[in-house]
C-alpha cells in the first residue's frame, strides 16, 4: 500500500495545467536552503529530471526537523501547487506539512554535482539518484517499451528463450560454464546437474528459430552472457539482446527491418524521452540531436564486406590492424566507415565464410555467407545479422568444417528436416544502442550493474 493515497509523482505534479489544493509528494531532497521563517526543498523522486521546490513556512507541523533534511534524506511534503515566481519552473509547492521518513547523513556520497563517471561506478546502487543516471536509466526503461512495441504492432511474437543452454550459438568459445560443483572437484559433465556441459547463453537465437519456424515472426529480449576478455567501453560480460527471426525472409528484408528498427528507436527517443535527450545533449554529448535527426532524415547506407575492405586499403589511413580479406573489421576500421568515409550509418553485408558462424546462409560464390552488420557513428556494431542456412547438407558441412557435431544440433538439424524456409534475423545489443541514443560513451554507463572482467559488486 502507499504510504500515502494522495500521493502525487513529481512528473505529474509539473505537468499540471491548474493550480492544486491539496497535493503530496513523496521524495528526496537534492537540496535545501534556509531563509529567514522558511526554508526551500528540491524535491526529485525520479519520475522526471526536474525538481520540484517546496516552500516550507517556519510555523508548518514537521518544520522543527527541518535542519535533519540534509541532502539525499527522503521526505512527504503536502501542501498547495501554486504557480512559482522563479524563473525556470512553473510550479512550486507551499508546504502544510512536512514529515521526515529517512535521514541522509553527511557521510551521503552524492552531495555536491560534478563527480566523475568512475567514481558513480562504485556507487552504483546510489548513481540512479543523480540526474544523469536517472536519466539514463528512464531512457532505458521507456526504449524497452518501445522496442516491445515496434514488434508487437507488426505481429512479432514474444518468445522467451532459455538462460541456461548447452549449445554454443556463435562458436566463439565465450561462454561461462554453469554448474552445481563445489569448489575444488573438478565439474564431470555426465553427472552434473544437467547430465552435461551446461553455459550461460550468449544468444537466444537458435531457439528463436525454432519459433520463427512455427510462428513466423518472432523475437526475443533477454539477457546474454559473454566471457569476452575485453575491457572495452563496448564489452559487457552480461548484456541485454534483442533478436528478431523472421520466415520467409532473405537478407535484403532483415537489412530492411533492421534499418527501419534504429530509426524507429531514434524517433522514439526524441519524442518520448525529450526531457532526458536535452540534458545529454547539454552534458553529454553536444551532437546528439543533429546525430539522431541525421539518422532519421537519411537512408542507411549499403556496401558488401570486398567493398568495405577496398575502401579501407585505399583510405590513406595507417590502421593498427590490418586491412585482409578474410579478417573480422575492428572498431577501428568500423568507425571509419560510418564516421568518416560513409558519415551515416552503414550496414556490411557478405563476408568471408571463415570468420562468421556456422548458421549463416553460403552464398552461390561458395566464399561468403550472408551475413550484415549495422554499423552506427560512435559505437561501431549495433547489430549482428543473417539469412540462415536453411539447406539440411549445406548446414551440415558448415557445422563439420567449423569442427561441431551435427548430431549435438539434431532438434535446430530437424527444422532443416520438416518444412524448411529460408529465414533471417539479427541481433541488436541493447546497450549499444543506448550508447547510440543517449551518447553515454561507456557500456558501464547505461546498465544498472555492469558486469565486466574482475568487476561483479552490487
Ligand atoms: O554479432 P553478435 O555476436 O550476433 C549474435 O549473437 C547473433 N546470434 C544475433 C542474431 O543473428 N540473432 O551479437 C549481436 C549484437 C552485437 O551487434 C552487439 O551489439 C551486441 O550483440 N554484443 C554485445 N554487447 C555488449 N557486450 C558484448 N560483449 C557484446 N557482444 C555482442
Ligand atoms: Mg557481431
Amino acid at each position: 500500500m502507499l504510504l500515502d493515497a494522495m500521493r502525487t509523482l513529481i512528473k505529474h505534479a509539473l505537468a499540471s495545467t491548474e493550480p492544486k489544493d491539496a497535493v503530496s509528494v513523496s521524495a528526496w531532497v537534492r537540496s535545501r536552503r534556509d531563509a529567514k521563517g522558511f526554508s526551500f526543498l528540491e524535491l526529485n523522486d525520479g519520475s522526471c529530471l526536474t525538481n520540484l521546490q517546496a516552500v516550507v513556512d517556519s510555523n508548518v507541523p514537521g518544520y522543527e526537523q527541518i535542519a535533519l533534511l540534509t541532502t539525499g534524506a527522503s521526505v512527504i511534503v503536502e501542501g498547495r501547487l501554486v504557480a512559482s515566481p522563479a524563473a525556470g519552473q512553473k510550479w512550486e509547492i507551499h508546504a502544510t506539512s512536512l514529515k521526515m521518513v529517512g535521514l541522509a547523513d553527511a557521510s551521503y556520497p552524492l552531495q555536491k554535482k560534478g563527480h566523475s563517471l568512475e567514481f558513480l561506478r562504485t556507487i552504483a546502487h546510489l548513481r540512479p539518484r543523480s540526474n544523469l543516471f536517472g536519466a539514463v536509466f528512464r531512457t532505458r526503461s521507456r526504449l524497452a517499451y518501445a522496442i516491445h512495441r515496434f514488434f508487437q504492432e507488426r505481429d512479432f511474437v514474444y518468445v522467451h528463450t532459455p538462460i541456461i543452454t548447452a549449445s554454443d550459438c556463435e562458436g566463439a568459445g565465450e561462454m561461462f560454464r554453469v554448474t552445481t560443483f563445489k569448489e575444488g572437484s573438478a565439474p564431470a559433465p555426465a553427472v552434473d546437474f544437467f547430465g552435461k556441459p551446461t553455459f550461460l547463453t550468449v544468444s537466444g537465437q537458435l531457439e528463436a528459430e525454432t519459433f520463427a519456424s512455427a510462428l513466423s515472426n518472432v523475437y526475443t529480449f533477454g539477457p546474454t552472457f559473454r566471457a569476452e576478455n575485453s575491457n572495452t567501453s563496448r564489452h559487457a560480460a552480461e548484456f541485454w539482446m534483442i533478436e528478431p527471426e523472421m520466415a520467409f525472409c532473405d537478407l535484403a528484408g532483415d537489412m530492411d527491418l533492421s534499418e527501419e528498427f534504429i530509426k524507429a528507436t531514434a524517433r522514439h527517443a526524441l519524442e518520448d524521452c525529450a526531457e532526458d535527450l536535452g540534458l545529454f545533449q547539454k552534458f553529454v554529448d553536444k551532437t546528439l540531436h543533429e546525430r539522431l535527426a541525421f539518422v532519421l532524415e537519411r537512408p542507411f547506407q549499403r556496401v558488401a564486406y570486398t567493398d568495405a575492405l577496398e575502401i579501407l586499403a585505399k583510405s590513406g589511413r595507417t590502421f593498427e590492424h590490418p586491412v585482409q580479406y578474410g579478417l573480422n573489421f575492428q572498431s577501428e576500421h568500423e568507425r571509419f566507415l560510418t564516421e568518416e568515409h560513409f558519415r551515416c550509418p552503414v550496414t556490411v553485408f557478405n563476408y568471408p565464410r571463415e570468420i562468421k558462424p556456422f548458421y549463416m546462409r553460403l552464398n552461390d560464390d561458395g566464399k561468403t555467407v550472408a551475413a550484415m552488420d549495422v554499423l552506427v557513428p560512435g559505437i561501431g556494431e549495433v547489430i549482428g545479422g543473417s539469412q540462415r542456412e536453411e539447406r539440411l547438407e549445406v548446414l551440415e558441412e558448415n557445422m563439420r568444417l567449423q569442427k561441431l557435431q551435427p548430431e549435438a544440433y539434431w532438434w535446430y538439424l530437424d527444422l532443416r528436416r520438416y518444412g524448411t524456409v529460408p529465414h533471417a534475423g539479427f541481433g541488436l545489443g541493447f546497450e549499444r544502442l543506448l550508447m547510440f541514443l543517449t551518447g553515454v560513451s561507456n557500456i558501464r554507463d547505461v546498465i544498472p550493474f555492469a558486469r565486466t572482467p574482475g568487476n561483479v559488486e552490487f
